[in-house]
């Protein structure tokens, strides 16, 4: 997902760019934005976490840009293109280090397993918008 913060600051084409550049191949894609429902089962997994009213009001405030992602070994490269978390903490070059101001509004979210992106592909996509 390229969250709330990017769209609003017009990072989007940015972004895709450099994720294309990097050799993944966009298999689905839309422009929506998540209900406090969606946003609280999408990162349900933080529910106990202090910040997990502040994530569901940020990633709740506008629209995003949701996509499933391929290329061979797509959750690790993509980890390393997006960054660390903290964009303090992120890499020269990195999409949070490039377009992100905070480790709350950093800018784009990245599956973090297979597993999870499978989940996370369906949470966004139907059978038939995925190519
Ligand atoms: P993401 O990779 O989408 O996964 C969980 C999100 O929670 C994370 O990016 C951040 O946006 C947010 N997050 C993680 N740690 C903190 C924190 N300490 N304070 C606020 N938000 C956080």
């Amino acid at each position: 997902m390229i969250k709330p913060d990017a769209v609003e600051n017009g990072y989007i084409g940015a972004i895709l760019e450099k994720i294309t550049a990097a050799g993944f191949k966009i298999v689905a894609m839309k422009y929506t934005q998540l209900s406090q429902r969606d946003a609280e089962e999408f990162y349900g997994i933080h529910r106990e976490r202090p910040f997990f009213g502040e994530l569901v009001e940020f990633m709740t405030r506008g629209p995003i840009v949701a996509a499933i992602l391929e290329k061979d070994n797509a959750v690790d490269d993509f980890r390393a293109l997006i960054g660390a978390t903290n964009p303090a903490e992120a890499a020269e070059g990195t999409i949070r280090k490039l377009y992100a101001a905070s480790i709350g509004e950093n800018a784009i979210h990245g599956s973090d397993s297979d597993e999870n992106a499978a989940i996370e592909g369906a949470f966004h996509f139907s059978g038939r918008e995925v190519f």
